[in-house]
């Protein structure tokens, strides 16, 4: 399958400044995301997966910058644009929603409470798509169909707070494929939704996904809830990406401590009678400067070398690569836990 790049990363920084002292959000970041995939970005809380993404919308927090790097977007045709110079609310305005769009954590609070849903998304298809009265409505409640709210007509005029959770998440992606944005970032809270819930807003992302050809970015501490429906998972750990591979790699042939431990604390995953595994000890203050490789500290494996250099990315094939010393020729074998080992028979004995 030919893959053209829509949006490219090239080792990104972003730091914040809080109470007199700088964090280091995000510490030289490349990806390049492809037309028309899925990319999930794992990680737990903390790890920089809101910020990361937030920097393609234009949406920092005002005591935060990039640091260093270039986000070049292909979308509009012609020479990319770099969104990393972008600082006016005005350049923003040719991105944010109508090339990218992003659905945000929490979805009471990117939902008017005081208008109706049909308005809202209205507002979209005026302000994006040019569409007015009775032709906006139309197109309104094709999509809310389309995010899968049943009986449509009734729901576009109700408001935010007749929805249950999972239903406002939907209107939240309703109103943003009103704008017809070529990517669609879906930042997934941690609590609010449940596992069943995240799993529906999943698929209905597969099928806009389709129908729309886009591109589409979802985020999780999750991965349980990725697997077999991502194109790709990005694993990231204390501000980086520790590993990226097609969703077989990184489930099949996890190489990265870390994602070794985040599968291995997946509930789907334990053995009967066995304590679930969890991840001891705490991720980095960004605060600080890190040395080496960030997880090294939690790592029972850790190298000597692991506390010293920061791994560069080793390839493991041509779509899967990780930064761990482990993959270092020289390095001494060290097999994945058995858990790791067993995943593909555990997970094929229950399928
Ligand atoms: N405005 C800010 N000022 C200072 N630090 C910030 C700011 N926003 C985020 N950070 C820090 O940047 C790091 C990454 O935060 P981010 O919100 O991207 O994590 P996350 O992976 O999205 O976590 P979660 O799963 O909880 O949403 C954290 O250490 C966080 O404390
Ligand atoms: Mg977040």
């Amino acid at each position: 399958m030919e893959q053209t790049v829509i949006l490219s990363v090239h080792d990104l920084h972003v730091k914040f400044t809080l109470r007199g002292k700088v964090l280091h959000a995000i510490r030289g970041i490349s990806l390049d995301l492809y037309r028309g995939e899925s990319l999930a970005i794992v990680g737990e809380s903390g790890s920089g997966k809101s910020v990361f993404t937030k920097n393609f919308i234009g949406l920092l927090d005002k005591n935060g910058w990039v640091d260093g790097g270039a986000i070049l977007y292909y979308g509009m045709g012609g020479e990319p644009a770099d969104l990393a110079q972008y600082h006016t609310e005005k350049e923003w305005s040719r991105i944010r929603g109508r090339e990218i769009a992003m659905v945000m954590q929490d979805p009471m609070t990117s939902l008017n409470p005081l208008k109706t849903v049909g308005w809202q998304i209205g507002e979209a298809l005026e302000l994006h798509q040019g569409l007015k009265g009775e032709a906006a409505r139309q197109k309104a409640i094709e999509i809310l169909a389309d995010v899968g709210i049943p009986e449509p007509e009734r729901r576009y005029k109700q408001y935010p707070h007749e929805f249950s959770g999972g239903m406002r998440q939907r209107a939240v992606i309703a109103i943003a494929m009103a704008c017809n944005p070529k990517i669609l970032i879906c930042d997934e809270p941690t609590t609010a939704l449940d596992v069943t819930i995240q799993a529906q807003i999943l698929d209905l992302i597969k099928e806009l996904k389709e129908k729309y050809s886009l591109t589409t970015i979802y985020i999780t501490h999750d991965l349980g809830v990725v697997a077999n429906v991502a194109d790709r998972i990005a694993v990231m750990y204390a501000g980086d990406i520790v590993e990226i591979g097609t969703c077989d790699e990184v489930f099949y042939d996890p190489r990265h401590p870390y994602t070794w431990a985040l599968l291995s604390s997946l509930p789907q995953l334990g053995v009967k009678g066995e304590e679930l595994y969890s991840i001891h000890g705490t991720p980095p203050n960004l605060f600080n400067t890190i040395r080496g490789d960030a997880f090294a500290p939690r790592n029972p494996n850790a190298l000597k070398i692991d506390f010293k250099h920061r791994p560069p990315y080793f390839a493991v094939s041509p779509t899967h690569k990780a930064r761990t010393w482990l993959l270092d020729p020289r390095a001494p074998r060290i097999e994945p836990p058995t858990v790791i080992r067993n995943i593909r028979s555990v997970r094929e004995k229950r399928t």
